[in-house]
C-alpha cells in the first residue's frame, strides 16, 4: 500500500531542519519506507532536541572528553560497618571511618518501614550485553539450584519486610523501551512473585540516539529507524517524574526510595539502619536527600565507583576515570587510600527527586562508552554487524546527582553479606562467584546457630546453599523460631540445600 500524503505532512522543513545540522541521512530511504515506519521515524526526529545536537556531539562524540580530576579530590568518610569503629585511631584510614549509633539509626529506619514511608526502586534498564544475556537481566537465574531469578530475589526481600513491618512497600521498576514488555510479561507470568500488583509499578526510561565514532553522524539502525541507547541509570531521575511514579509514591506518603541495581542477588532491598542514617538519625549529618552504601576495595584494579570528596561534596569517582596510579595509593597501614567502592545502592528521598525535576536547570553529565552497535551502512542502507567498535553511547548516570545534595553521607557494609553481583558470564563478578558468595554468607548464618557446614581444607563451605529472603534478610532473621525449627542441624560435603 502506498504511504498516504498524511503522514509527511512538512517533509521539506523537517529535511531542512536536518540537512542544516549534517543529518539528512536520517530521511535518505524516506521513499522506502511504509505508512508505519514514516509515522514511527517523524516520532523519532520529534523527541530529538536538534539545536543541542551538535553541541553534544562536538563535546563528547568528535572531542573525546578527558575526566577532569576535581581540585582537592581526597578520599569521602564513611560509616563504619563496625558501628564502634570511629575515628579515633589517629591514621588517616581512621580519620575517614566515623562511628553511629546503629541502635538508634536502625529504630529511626523501622519506623519509616512502619509508617509506609519508604519505596524501593530497581534500575533495570540496561542491555546486560556483558552477561550475553537476551533477556532482561532481572529475569536472569540467579539462585545457583532452583535458578530463582534476579527480579524474585528483590521481591521476596520486599515481602519480607512488608510482613515483618505491617506496612506496603511499593515497588517501581525502570525498564527500557527494549526490555519493557517483557518484563511486565514476566512479573505477569509468575503472579508478581506474591507481591500484591497494585505495589509494583514499571516505567521505561528515556533513550538517546547513538553515535558514528568516526563521522559524529547519528546512526540508523534500520531505513526508518534511528539508532538508540538507554541514557544510563541517571535518566531515572527524570523517568520517575515523567512516568507519573514519582507522583504517584508521594501521594501514597511515600518519603524515601531505597534504590538498588538489578545485578544483586543478595541486596538488602531495605536496609533500616542505611534508611535511618540516611534520614538524619543519631546526628549522620545527613540531608536525607541522597546517600550511599560502599565496600571496601578488594584490590586498587577492583572496577567500582569510587567515593570522594571534593570542594566539601561528596561524589562517585568512576573507576576509569581516577588514574590508576592514584588508586594505588596506600595509607601507612597499607590499606588502599580510596578504598570505599559503590555497591551502587542509595537512598534518596521524594522531595530531593521533586526538587531536582522541577528545577529547569537540572541536569547530570553524559558519559561517552565506544560500542559496537548493529546498524546500516548510511549510503546503501545495508546491514551492518560491526567486529570493533563502531559507535558511541551517551549515558547518564545517578550517583552524579550526589554533589547537588546539601550533604550526603556513605555507610561502609560488608560484601559477604551485601554484594554478589552477576555482571559478567565467567570470572569476577559471575553466576558463579555470585553463587560462592551467596552460600558462604548462608553457610556464615547458619554456623552462627549451632548448624555445622561442611568446609573443605581452604576453609570454603564444600556445599552449595541458597537461601530465600523470605527465609532470612540477615543473620539475625535465622534465629526466629518459626524459621530456626526448620533447619537442618548439618549441611554435608556436596550437599545442595534450599532454604
Ligand atoms: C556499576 C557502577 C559502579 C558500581 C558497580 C557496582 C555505573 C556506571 N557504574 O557498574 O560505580 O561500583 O555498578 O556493582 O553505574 N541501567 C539502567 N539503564 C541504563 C544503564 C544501566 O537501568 O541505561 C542499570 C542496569 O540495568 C544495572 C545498573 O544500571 O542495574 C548498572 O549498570 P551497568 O552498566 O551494568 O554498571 P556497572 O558497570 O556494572
Amino acid at each position: 500500500m502506498a504511504p498516504t500524503a498524511a503522514a509527511t505532512p512538512d517533509l521539506a522543513a523537517i529535511r531542512a531542519r536536518l540537512e542544516r545540522v549534517g543529518h539528512g541521512h536520517v530521511l535518505k530511504f524516506w521513499d522506502r519506507l511504509g505508512v508505519a515506519e514514516r509515522r514511527a521515524l517523524l516520532g523519532q526526529i520529534d523527541r530529538i532536541d536538534w539545536a543541542a545536537l551538535p553541541g553534544l556531539i562536538d563535546k563528547y562524540v568528535k572531542d573525546k572528553p578527558v575526566f577532569a580530576l576535581p581540585d582537592g579530590v581526597e578520599p569521602a568518610p564513611f560509616f563504619s560497618a563496625d558501628p564502634t569503629q570511629g575515628a579515633a585511631g589517629g591514621s588517616d584510614a581512621a580519620a575517614l571511618r566515623r562511628s553511629w549509633d546503629a541502635g538508634a539509626a536502625r529504630a529511626a529506619g523501622e519506623d519509616l518501614l512502619r509508617r509506609g514511608k519508604v519505596a524501593c526502586f530497581t534500575v533495570a534498564g540496561g542491555q546486560g550485553s556483558r552477561l550475553g544475556y537476551d533477556g532482561p537481566k532481572g529475569c536472569y537465574p540467579g539462585g545457583a539450584i532452583t535458578g530463582r531469578p534476579l527480579f524474585q530475589f528483590f521481591a521476596e526481600g520486599i515481602l519480607a519486610a512488608q510482613r515483618r513491618y505491617g506496612a506496603p512497600i511499593p515497588w517501581a521498576i525502570m525498564t527500557s523501551p527494549l526490555n519493557h514488555d517483557a518484563t511486565v510479561a514476566f512479573f505477569g507470568e509468575h503472579k508478581h512473585f506474591g507481591l500484591d500488583p497494585a505495589h509494583v509499578v514499571y516505567f521505561p526510561q528515556g533513550v538517546m540516539a547513538s553515535f558514528d565514532r568516526a563521522t559524529g553522524r547519528l546512526l540508523m539502525a534500520a531505513p526508518g529507524e534511528i539508532a538508540t541507547n538507554p541514557d544510563g541509570h541517571g535518566g531515572s531521575i527524570t523517568a520517575l517524574h515523567r512516568s507519573g511514579t514519582l507522583d504517584r509514591l508521594g501521594e501514597a506518603g511515600v518519603e524515601h526510595v531505597s534504590y538498588f541495581q538489578v545485578d544483586n542477588p543478595i541486596v538488602r532491598v531495605v536496609d533500616p539502619a542505611f534508611l535511618g542514617l540516611h534520614a538524619g538519625a543519631a546526628g549522620s549529618g545527613s540531608s536525607g536527600e541522597m546517600s550511599s552504601k560502599m565496600i571496601a576495595k578488594a584490590y586498587a584494579e577492583e572496577k567500582l565507583g569510587l567515593f570522594c570528596r571534593a570542594g566539601g561534596k561528596v561524589q562517585v569517582i568512576e573507576y576509569s576515570d581516577l588514574p590508576m596510579e592514584r588508586q594505588r595509593e596506600t595509607l601507612p597501614d597499607g590499606s588502599l587510600r580510596f578504598l570505599a567502592g559503590s555497591v551502587a545502592v542509595h537512598a534518596m528521598s521524594v522531595e530531593f527527586l521533586r526538587r531536582l525535576n522541577e528545577d529547569a536547570a537540572f541536569d547530570l553529565p553524559y558519559h561517552r562508552a565506544d560500542k559496537k552497535i548493529a546498524c546500516i551502512d548510511p549510503d546503501t542502507g545495508e546491514p551492518i554487524e560491526p567486529r570493533e567498535p563502531n559507535g558511541v553511547k551517551l549515558e547518564r548516570f545517578v550517583f552524579d546527582a550526589l554533589p547537588m545534595c546539601r550533604a550526603s553521607i556513605v555507610l561502609e557494609t560488608l560484601r559477604r553479606e551485601e554484594f554478589a553481583p552477576i555482571k559478567n558470564a565467567e570470572g569476577v563478578d559471575s553466576p558463579a562467584s555470585s553463587a560462592r558468595i551467596q552460600t558462604e554468607r548462608a553457610a556464615a548464618w547458619l554456623e552462627r546457630i549451632g548448624v555445622k557446614v561442611a568446609r573443605n581444607s581452604t576453609g570454603e563451605a564444600d556445599c552449595v546453599i541458597e537461601l530465600s529472603p523470605l527465609t532470612a534478610c540477615e543473620a539475625g532473621d535465622l534465629e526466629r523460631v518459626e524459621v530456626r525449627t526448620n533447619l537442618p542441624a548439618r549441611i554435608g560435603s556436596g550437599e545442595r540445600v534450599v532454604l
